[in-house]
């Protein structure tokens, strides 16, 4: 009933209210111990001694563990290659965890890890981008490459080729909610309840830990205190943690890292250097593109690489590129193990590329975004209609992805042409260079950058989702799905698709917490496909219901099935219309069934990750965003003024809660590329693990104008009410917001600023000079 319209989060009250139930609010049964990590302070040494004996005697010290002591797997990988979660003799990072501590309270258990005398033999680590590549430190044996056409003859072809280098932070996640675990051990087996956005993995690392089979462990997760990526994997060590030491200690056990140790403990964002060259004809048409992609990936794989494998998907950004070739190196370094973060490599792939574009319009004297428009893919014909295969009735020009993806839906030509009237650009571009004209101190700049993000798994298997919905006899729905809540309101928009389905309002319908024996073999929520995958599951199984529903009314009033109707709260069949709870109760004593699954597999996918090529993607979500900046030529302060979004939202089933996903991702997406920058010493330790240096946007970074819509046309594939996804793909809006900084670095003199990011206040002055030609 409420598909199209703005609700609030299904917990909005609870959050406003502090009432929402998190890990660490959860009562605890009595005798709960506390865990805590005891950590490396070694980048890469042997551990040749470790002495115990004063964190076993600290005051409310239980219990405490090494890896010797875990009685099976001692491994939290999510990848392939194992993962311990606590060293095995050596250590690969500062803040590796190296023992368990079980205290009777969190401090204690925090006081006692710190008292551990650890004796290191130092082996040489290797920290940066530059020594993994000179130790040839690579993750799969060596880069990985993907090319389409022939770079060689493309650079033939060029009037102009550009060349540089871009350094690309990292990101810490910063959840408002840390890591956290709680295990209850019970006479079947173990209950996890964990801050995860991937409690079925969570079962299978604690089922390996354990001994035990996944039937026997029961994970349960009701919210988290945002995740974005962070809480894929790197929730797993706490929960195994928390798991084996109750087995251990047959008590409840319960661990949360503090902000420092998280910071220190988890993996970020990866951090990139990318080293371009791209050449352009007479007409600006890009005719040769080459990246080589240095990806600083931390100590394990984790997810490494199907983040890698993302930024090679996006190196094209919203452009055909006819000749490209991709060389992407999974560096592996005695750092964080990096992870998954929104947009999963995808904005490190089109950062780079479109600062290679702007670094092109620089020295082409082309407005830059004459020059993106000229080499966006071909547009897509045609309104949405829905895809009957073998329809030729609409012969277009598709162009494909350096991948051999077809990109069928284009809709950035008409989107950035309304986004340029509704954000006056033409009329402000001017204006921008009339203050430059006669102003020196502070200069401005302004962009426009488009986003094409593609929507699934790169691992096609996972693009899979099951629900679980009953209808009870007094009418009330309580459904179950795979997906997880991390704040971005995906419970709401999955109970408005079973309000839909059964023709009630959303006040009918209960959302439980997401839990591995409801809905068994989850996948991630992530790649922003909760909504796509579980909205579709959550359908199928209430179509099924609705279905016997309809059926025994239809035998009731001796109409056809398919008359059947359920709207307002009425079941309307024949000349009967009654309320659905009176018809649920009558159904009931008939004995019809008022349970079922339901069950998706998002069509047309493969994809061949080592040769690079498939239809990885269903379909891609875009948008636009112009950002106008100004800064200080003295000192390199900034700020976005003003940001105009125009995001491609599909049909929106909650355009409240998009604008809430497209503000957050941008401004996220901001602090990534402006303030945030994580800094780790000679010695390998990370100096900014708090949020006293270490620099997230606060409400006043956010732009003071901000106007956000949503481009109203359906998804030209079919997805739940044609919607598309919008988790992850305004992140990169922010892009714009670099461009417009680089753009306002670009007034100061006729020099390539080739300003680095993150655009801090110092990278910002250091542009300036460059753009001067002082440095
Ligand atoms: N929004 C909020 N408020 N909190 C989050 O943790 N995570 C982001 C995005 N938006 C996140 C968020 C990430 S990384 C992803 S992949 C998607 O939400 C996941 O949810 P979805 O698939 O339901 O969009
Ligand atoms: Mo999002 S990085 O796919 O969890």
């Amino acid at each position: 009933m409420s598909i199209g319209t703005t609700q609030p989060h299904d917990s909005a009250h609870l959050h406003v209210t502090g009432a929402a139930r998190y890990v660490d609010d959860i009562p605890v049964p009595a005798g709960t111990l506390h865990l805590a990590f005891g950590l490396s302070e070694q980048p890469h040494a042997e551990i040749t001694a470790l002495d115990l004996a004063a964190v076993r005697a600290a005051p409310g010290v239980v219990a405490v563990m090494t890896a010797a002591d875990m009685p099976f797997a001692n491994n939290a990988s999510p990848a392939p290659d194992p993962e311990p979660v606590l060293a095995e003799g050596e250590v690969l990072y500062v803040g590796q965890p190296i023992f368990l501590v079980a205290a009777t309270s969190h401090l204690a258990a925090r006081k006692a890890a710190r008292l551990a005398k650890i004796t290191y033999a130092p082996r040489p680590a290797i920290l940066t981008i530059e020594q993994a590549l000179a130790a040839n430190s690579h993750f799969e044996g060596g880069p990985v490459t993907w090319a389409r056409g022939d770079v060689t003859a493309g650079f033939a072809q060029a009037a102009q080729i550009v060349e540089g280098s871009l350094d690309i932070g990292g990101q810490e996640h910063f959840y408002l909610e840390g890591q956290a675990a709680l295990a209850l051990p019970d006479d079947q087996g173990m209950v996890i309840r964990c801050s995860s956005q991937h409690p079925t993995e969570i079962q299978h690392k604690v089922a390996d830990a354990l001994g035990c089979a996944m039937h026997d462990v029961r994970v349960e997760m009701r919210r988290m205190g945002g995740g974005f990526g962070g809480k894929e994997s790197q929730g797993n060590h706490l929960a195994i943690a928390c798991a084996v030491m109750a087995r251990t200690t047959g008590r409840a056990c319960k661990m949360r890292y503090d902000r420092d140790d998280d910071m220190m403990i988890t993996g970020k964002r990866h951090d990139f250097t990318v080293k371009y060259r791209i050449g352009a004809d007479q007409d600006g048409k890009i005719v040769a593109a080459e990246f080589t992609h240095l990806a600083r990936c931390g100590w394990s794989p984790d997810l490494s690489l199907p983040v890698c494998d993302r930024a090679m998907l996006h190196a094209d950004s919203s452009y055909f590129l006819p000749n490209i070739s991709i060389e992407s190196h999974r560096l592996r370094t005695n750092t964080q193990s990096a992870t998954a973060f929104r947009g999963f490599g995808g904005p490190q792939g089109m950062l780079a590329t479109e600062a290679a574009v702007d670094h092109l319009a620089h020295v082409m004297g082309l407005d830059p975004t004459e020059l993106r428009q000229r080499n966006y893919y071909a547009a897509a014909l045609g309104a949405a209609r829905p895809q009957t295969p073998g329809d030729i009735s609409i012969k277009r020009k598709v162009q494909t992805t350096h991948y051999g993806q077809p990109v069928e839906d284009f809709i950035l030509h008409e989107l950035t042409d309304k986004l340029q009237k509704s954000a006056d650009f033409v009329a402000r571009k001017a204006a921008v260079a009339a203050w430059n004209s006669t102003n020196t101190t502070l200069k401005k700049g302004i962009a426009l950058s488009p986003v094409k993000f593609g929507i699934s798994f790169t691992l096609t298997h996972l693009n899979q989702a099951g629900a679980l919905v009953h209808v009870y006899a007094d009418g009330s729905i309580q459904l179950s799905h795979g997906g997880t809540e991390m704040g971005q309101g995906l419970h709401r928009k999955v109970c408005q698709v079973a309000a839909q389905v059964f023709g009630v309002d959303d006040g009918s319908v209960r959302i439980t917490a997401t839990a591995t024996d409801k809905v068994p073999n989850t996948s991630a929520t992530a790649a922003s496909s909760g909504a796509d995958l579980n909205g579709m599951a959550v359908k199928a199984a209430c179509e099924t219901i609705r279905g016997r529903i309809a059926a025994f009314m239809a035998a009731q009033e001796g109409c056809p099935v398919d008359s059947v109707r359920f709207e307002g709260g009425q079941v309307i069949a024949g000349d009967s219309t009654r309320p659905f709870a009176a018809v649920v109760k009558q159904a009931y004593e008939a004995r019809v069934s008022l349970s079922s699954t339901g069950f998706y597999a998002t069509p047309e996918i493969s994809w061949d990750r080592i040769k690079g090529q498939g239809r990885p993607f269903f379909y891609f979500a875009y948008g636009a965003a112009v950002s106008e900046v100004v800064i200080d030529t003295q000192t390199g302060e900034n700020r976005i003024l003003r940001t105009d979004i125009l995001h491609d939202a599909g049909a929106s089933m909650n355009p409240g809660l998009d604008i809430g996903q497209i503000e957050g991702g941008f401004v996220q997406g901001a602090g990534w590329l402006t303030t945030e920058e994580l800094v780790w010493d000679d010695a390998g330790r990370l100096r900014t693990h708090a949020p006293s240096t270490y620099k997230i946007p606060a409400c006043s970074d956010r732009p003071r104008i901000f106007n956000v819509a949503l481009w109203d046309e359906p998804n030209r594939v079919e997805t739940i009410y044609r919607s598309k996804a919008t988790g992850e793909p305004p992140f990169m809006l922010a892009i714009s917001a670099y461009l417009a900084l680089s753009d306002a670095c670009q007034a100061c003199g006729p020099h390539w600023p080739d300003l680095q990011t993150p655009a801090t206040a110092e990278a910002v002055l250091a542009a300036v000079n460059r753009a001067r030609g002082t440095p």
